[in-house]
């Protein structure tokens, strides 16, 4: 692509930089976390350097710069995701925790014996295990959404499993260990046909595609800023607002309430009822510029790219004897999954990273998948917009040396 300078891109990026086991750093495991730029590096210092305090909580010159930059990045990611108003962004830990306040909260105060949940047989343990436990805790039976072998949600079983009892549908928008993307707004759409509520996870797909939470109303939706760019320990729920005034706090302590006394306690407005505690400030301002990042070089255009890497890593890897690709959505993330003849992932993972290539061997936090194919794990290698058509190469290499080693 003529048009993106991925050499330029990959100065932003320290961590790149670097060899591993004497080779220079072939990095395939941004599913997992992506490598920050720069710019955000730089934000965090200049926080510690001159602007660091606690926030609402301070008359006082830091702390009002630092409440003003940490209420600008709410504003920020609303405009990021289109959400109409900014007090339907909360900033949690991460999509985990955005999960779990929708669970302990929404779930606790809406949830009743014998109301169904709908989650999905792509799902990561994080938008799978929260439900199971509200699940048993509310006997509220959990139903599953099957994928078929290409790793695609079948959509007719889905309109079966819909009921008047549904009350809320869970569902990845990405599959962190196919790369399956899903059409959301199909899934949104008909699950409002029946009142039910939707969480979208989409954990693995702000990175990779714009995101309209007005398009594609969704009740809420989840995401970490580790996955973008940004720092660990940030993550954002967006929530209508109309839905998130209805939920009871989740987690209770400082800058929740309003009136405490030992008679009660009355709770803060929106966003704050669900932001207990000093948040994470250098990761929120981190996000802020990790999101000004991506808009300057634009989602589209990194897209764009990414789906070219995707092409070409996966006619390489089907050149290869014996690759077997786990995962052939028709629609796909730049992630992929396989195996190489019947060797174990972490084996050819042990090898694969003596060649100084970082990919992630296992069963990616998404054990049901793996048991749907029968297998322990898979080598998944996930790409953006820093990596190059060369890494790939030398990807391809590599499986050509683990083959010869274990052949
Ligand atoms: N959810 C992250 C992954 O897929 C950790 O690797």
């Amino acid at each position: 692509m003529a048009s993106f300078d991925v050499h330029k891109i990959r100065k932003d990026f320290p961590a790149l930089h670097q060899e591993i086991n004497d080779r220079p750093l072939v990095y395939f495991d941004n599913a997992a976390t992506t490598q920050k730029p720069r710019q955000v590096i730089d934000r965090i210092t200049r926080y510690y350097e001159k602007e660091n305090c606690n926030i609402h909580r301070g008359v006082h010159h830091l702390s009002q710069v630092a409440t003003e930059a940490f209420e600008n990045t709410r504003k920020h990611v609303q405009n990021f995701i289109n959400a109409s108003e900014s007090r339907e962004v909360i900033f949690t830990k991460g999509t985990t925790d955005s999960v779990n306040l929708v669970v302990y909260s929404w779930g606790e105060k809406y949830l009743e014996e014998g109301d169904e949940i709908i989650i999905s047989a792509l799902e990561h343990h994080s938008n799978l295990v929260p439900w199971q436990r509200l699940s048993k805790k509310k006997k509220a039976p959990l139903r599953i959404i099957p994928i078929d072998d290409n790793g695609e949600l079948i959509f007719e079983t889905f309109e079966k499993l819909l009921n008047e009892k549904t009350k809320i549908l869970a569902l990845t928008q990405t599959s962190n260990t196919l790369g399956s993307i899903i059409d959301a707004k199909k899934y949104i759409d008909k699950a409002h046909e029946y009142d039910a509520k939707v969480l979208i996870d989409g954990a693995q797909a702000i990175m990779h595609q714009q995101i309209d939470v007005q398009a594609m109303d969704c009740d809420f939706y989840c995401f970490s800023g580790h996955k973008m760019y940004a720092p660990m320990g940030v993550g954002i729920l967006y929530g209508k607002e109309e839905l998130l005034e209805s939920m009871p706090p989740f987690e209770s302590g400082g800058e929740m309430v309003d009136e405490v006394s030992f008679d009660g306690t009355t709770y803060n407005e929106l966003p704050f009822k669900f932001e207990a505690g000093t948040p994470n400030v250098e990761a929120v301002l981190g996000l802020d510029t990790a999101i000004a990042y991506l808009e300057d070089i634009g989602i589209e255009r990194l897209a764009a790219y990414e789906e070219e890497l995707l092409e070409y890593a996966t006619r390489k890897l089907k050149e290869i004897e014996d690759i077997r690709i786990i995962g052939n959505a028709s629609r796909k993330t730049s992630l992929i999954s396989f195996l190489i003849g019947d060797i174990h992932p972490y084996d050819a993972g042990t090898i694969i990273d003596k060649m100084g290539i970082a990919v992630r061997t296992g069963h990616h936090c998404a054990q049901p998948v793996l048991d749907f194919y029968r297998i322990p794990g898979t080598i998944r290698a996930s790409m953006v917009f820093y990596n190059t058509f060369e890494e790939i190469d030398r990807l391809v290499e590599a499986i050509q040396q683990v083959k010869k080693m274990f052949g």
